[in-house]
């Protein structure tokens, strides 16, 4: 055994399978019956990798017939072995729309690009259906090489998640208008009830005063006071009833609504704002405008509380079919890590009320400084 046969083993045992062109007719055959060994070894290993793996592998003709399969491939259609496909077409693995769907919209692609992936439907040996993601791509030479997986469960999972994500929703959307609803008892019970209550009171009270004894001046002190009491409590009770349930919403609409709540607002901590409204002779419904109406109460809550801020612009309009409200305040500006913080309930919860109406709120740090909340809300139902 001459050195070329040890270092056609050398180079067999390091896996490599380079050969040279020998002059000694001997040993050529030596070296290359040792290098057949070694790419036999080789592909050994490959093919037993093959078929161990999970997923399907197989080898298609260019017109789609099986010339190798793995196990895998075979049991994922719910066949006993390869043997059972090899020869056969791919055709018999699906239904004849997926067929079609290949022939007018896979093949094209396979041709441009040389590789597709997708998920289609699946026929399994006995006839039934079922989810296979497929990986095909296309060889120099024409042929295909195709990789499968059953993905039912994660199909099904997705589908579960996605499911439960629209219930959510659903539950949201429903607690807020339960929200409403209740909010809408309570103001009217309150301004109704109570009001009117205090509102009899005062005249009891005021005809007494009036017919007290004209030397009874600490009686009459009493009832002056008693009367300044009653009418601040009807001021309180209108308060609560507004905070609960503004009633310009339903009777002036969203814009008057808004500058109803930014002037009680800004009475109370000197904020100074305005309101640039173009949104009159459009129908928004109920629903969007207290959306709308309950995103600016957060907003400008959040300014107030967060912003330092002197002056707050709100701007409503309506454009593509959406009503948008920008507000924007001349504050510090939020930053990223409260923008994207879990525990920003109030963000949060801008966003759900937004999304319940198939809308959208961005909060950003402004251009010129401070913060805007943006929101737009389609006008048209979004088939939700
Ligand atoms: N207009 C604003 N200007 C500055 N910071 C703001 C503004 N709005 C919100 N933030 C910041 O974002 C955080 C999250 O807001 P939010 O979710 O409403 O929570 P909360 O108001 O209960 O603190 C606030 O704590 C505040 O730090
Ligand atoms: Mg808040």
């Amino acid at each position: 055994m001459g050195w070329k046969l040890s270092r056609a083993r050398r180079e067999e045992a390091s896996g490599t399978a380079a050969g040279t062109a020998e002059s000694d007719a001997g040993s050529i055959e030596e070296v290359s019956g040792a290098l057949r060994g070694a790419i036999g070894r080789v592909h050994l290993k490959q093919l037993a990798a093959m078929e161990a793996a999970m997923d399907g592998m197989a080898l298609l003709t260019p017109d789609g017939a099986f010339v190798y399969m793995n196990g895998a491939h075979a049991r994922i259609y719910g066949y006993e072995g390869p043997a059972e496909l090899i020869g056969k077409t791919f055709r018999l693995l699906h239904p004849p729309a997926v067929l079609e769907h290949f022939e007018r919209d896979v093949m094209p692609v396979l041709a441009d690009q040389g590789h597709w992936n997708g998920e289609v439907i699946g026929l399994r040996a006995d006839g039934s259906e079922f989810d296979v993601g497929l990986s095909v791509t296309r060889l120099d030479d024409g042929d295909i090489v195709c990789i499968c997986r059953d993905v039912t469960d994660s199909l099904e999972m997705e589908s579960e998640v996605h499911d439960s994500h629209a219930r959510l929703e659903r539950l949201t959307d429903r607690l807020h208008a339960i929200r409403e609803e209740e909010r809408a008892t309570i103001s009217r019970e309150i301004h109704d009830q109570l009001g009117q209550t205090l509102t009899g009171l005062r005249l009891d009270v005021a005809w007494l005063k009036d017919r007290l004894p004209p030397e009874e001046d600490e009686l009459e002190e009493r009832a002056g006071h008693a009367l300044r009491l009653i009418s601040d409590a009807l001021d309180g009770v209108r308060d609560l009833a507004k905070r609960f349930r503004p009633a310009s919403l339903d009777d002036l609409g969203l814009e008057a609504a808004v500058e109803a709540y930014l002037r009680d607002l800004g009475k109370m901590t000197g904020l100074e704002w305005t309101v640039d409204g173009q949104i009159d002779g459009y129908h928004l419904g109920s629903r969007r405008a207290t959306a709308a109406y309950r995103i600016l109460q957060e907003a400008a809550t959040n300014i107030t509380r967060h912003a330092r801020a002197a002056r707050v612009h709100v701007r409503l309009w309506v454009e593509d079919g959406e009503l948008h409200m920008h507000v924007h305040d001349d504050g510090l500006g939020i930053t990223d890590e409260q923008i994207e913080s879990r525990d920003s309930v109030g963000l949060t919860g801008m966003q759900e009320r937004a999304r319940a109406c198939g809308g959208l709120v961005t909060v950003e740090r402004a251009d010129g400084g401070g913060t805007a909340v943006n929101l737009s809300i389609p006008l048209e139902p979004t088939g939700a």
